[in-house]
């Protein structure tokens, strides 16, 4: 990496946010705790102090010291960075008389270059407790709004300058402009980091790391594993040995399609039918976690007996991406997981390979910006997340591969009648759920007495918060009723119109 900004982050929920601008610049960078400050490097060309949920007047609040980069490197503090270098340098901040929230206009004159190009009032947005008073001498306050008169600021003789208000969000309407301004003016970074120059350099880093050793990797259909494996089959060829188990949990026809794409992609993959093999370890089970365990170690059988017919290998390649490391890291901890979620599940040490997991800088849509870059197929990089679990956790009760076969129908019903009337790309997330359930009804003179299902569709930007799809009655109407006239042992389609939270996206 030739260049980057740093971020350190103090625990504020828009840490990420930051980082997400400043690649939108076309410019690397990378989050870590106030706690662990990676060495200051000559690749580092700025370094940026995130928000807080903490007060600088809190005992205990996170610190760090300004020393190991002030001076060294361009620096900007975000709010709670901001006041935690007033604060440190002899300044004072008090409890707000009324926190400030939301929007707020923002007014400068001077002629700083943070605010250089930055309409002289422009609306910013402020989210803090705390607000800083005074500033020491060396202090020039470059910005101010009506109650905040130390909004933003440059320590002269200095690259550093701090912000009380949030320049990350949308509602900081030249947020990014700011952002742009310390970034590419005051670091100086060259605006070079795009997905072509990232598929670069990492088939390049593939190639020397790799060398003639061979890597194994699951794939399982989605965006991250399929990328992944494209970067690397691209610096290693036929070393990638790639693995495709059918679970038998899959969606309708999805086995044999995907299985398709990734020979079409020059893969060397291996399809794996483990179909009974699953539907054996399930028999009888209802509990959701029960389930997830079963399929996570059955899953982990299979790859283990199929990675030992391989002589030789040395590597596992894996699909996590950025969000996932930072997650693991952050200053919270790895947050709390409800459900035990993980893709692939891990690894039995006893396998010893060293992992490579080329994604593991990007976000979501940095990695179909890759896969865009690497020609893969459209179907593969807009396709709707799809649990681990897959359908299991769908069908709710235990699992028989007739009701594995009913819910595919209906779900391949659903789906394809997104994709037809234009609205899969809309949505964020669809599927069905199997009810454990049954309805009466009437089919012709017949009285009926058969399965419930409910559709669920949802918005959302990264599945922790959804609401449900708004999706046209009419096109409800027309799902409903295909799938009732085609789909055998089904009389009654409910649609879910919960949103998360309190709901979850799956039901199990
Ligand atoms: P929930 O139901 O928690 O789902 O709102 C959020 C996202 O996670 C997916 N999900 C899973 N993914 N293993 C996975 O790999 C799991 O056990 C699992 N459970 C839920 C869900 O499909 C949604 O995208």
């Amino acid at each position: 990496m030739s260049e980057q900004i740093l971020i350190l982050d103090f625990g504020s929920q828009f840490t990420q946010l930051i980082a997400r601008r400043v690649r939108e610049l076309n410019i690397y960078c990378e989050i870590h705790p106030f706690n662990k400050i990676p060495e200051i490097t000559p690749d580092i060309k700025g370094v940026i102090l995130s928000g807080s949920p903490y007060s600088v007047r809190d005992e205990g609040s996170p610190r760090v010291d300004m020393g190991l980069f002030r001076g060294k490197v361009p620096l900007l503090g975000v709010c709670y960075g901001a006041q935690l270098l007033a604060h440190t340098l002899g300044g004072e901040v008090k409890a707000s008389k009324h926190r400030e929230y939301g929007r707020a206009m923002l007014t400068h004159h001077s002629h700083s270059a943070l605010l250089d190009t930055v309409s002289p009032i422009t609306q910013v947005w402020m989210s803090h407790g705390d607000t800083i008073v005074s500033v020491p001498e060396s202090f020039k306050i470059i910005g101010e709004t009506d109650s905040v008169k130390v909004a933003a600021f440059h320590i002269e003789g200095e690259q550093t300058y701090g912000i009380q208000f949030h320049p990350e969000v949308t509602h900081s309407v030249e947020g990014k402009n700011i952002l742009k301004n310390f970034v590419v003016d005051i670091c100086g970074c060259a605006q070079d980091w795009t997905a072509a120059s990232f598929v670069e350099s990492t088939i390049a880093d593939l190639k020397a790391r790799l060398g003639n050793d061979k890597v194994v990797m699951a794939l399982s259909g989605g965006v991250d594993s399929t990328v992944a494996a494209s970067l690397v089959h691209h610096a290693i060829g036929k070393n990638l040995y790639c693995i495709f188990v059918d679970n038998g949990l899959l969606r309708k026809d999805e086995y044999e399609s995907v299985l398709h794409s990734y020979l079409d992609m020059g893969l060397n993959i291996k399809g794996v039918d483990a179909k009974a093999h699953f539907y054996g370890v399930l028999a009888g089970l209802t509990d959701p976690e029960a389930k997830r365990k079963a399929i996570g170690k059955a899953f982990i059988d299979i790859f283990d007996q199929e990675a030992h017919l391989i002589e030789d290998v040395k590597w596992l390649g894996q699909g996590t991406i950025y969000p996932d490391v930072i997650e693991s890291v952050s200053v919270k901890g790895p947050s709390a997981t409800i459900k035990s979620h993980h893709n692939v599940g891990g690894l039995p040490d006893y396998m010893k390979l060293k992992i490579v997991e080329p994604l593991n800088t990007l976000f979501k849509d940095e990695v179909r910006a890759v896969g865009r870059t690497l020609e893969l197929p459209e179907a593969i990089l807009k396709r709707h997340p799809f649990p681990g679990p897959g359908l299991a956790i769908r069908i709710l009760g235990d699992i028989t591969a007739e009701k594995v076969a009913i819910l595919q129908d209906v779900d391949a019903i659903f789906i394809n009648g997104l994709k037809t009337r234009g609205l899969y790309d809309q949505v964020w997330q669809a599927g069905a759920m199997l009810l454990p359930i049954q309805s009466v009804g009437v089919m012709g003179d017949e009285r009926t007495y058969e399965r419930v299902v409910a559709l669920r569709a949802v918005t959302s930007v990264d599945g922790m918060t959804a609401d449900w799809a708004h999706l046209p009655y009419d096109f409800l109407a027309d799902v409903s009723n295909e799938i009732i006239n085609r789909v055998k042992g089904v009389n009654r389609v409910v649609y879910d119109i919960s949103s998360k939270p309190p709901a979850t996206i799956e039901w199990e």
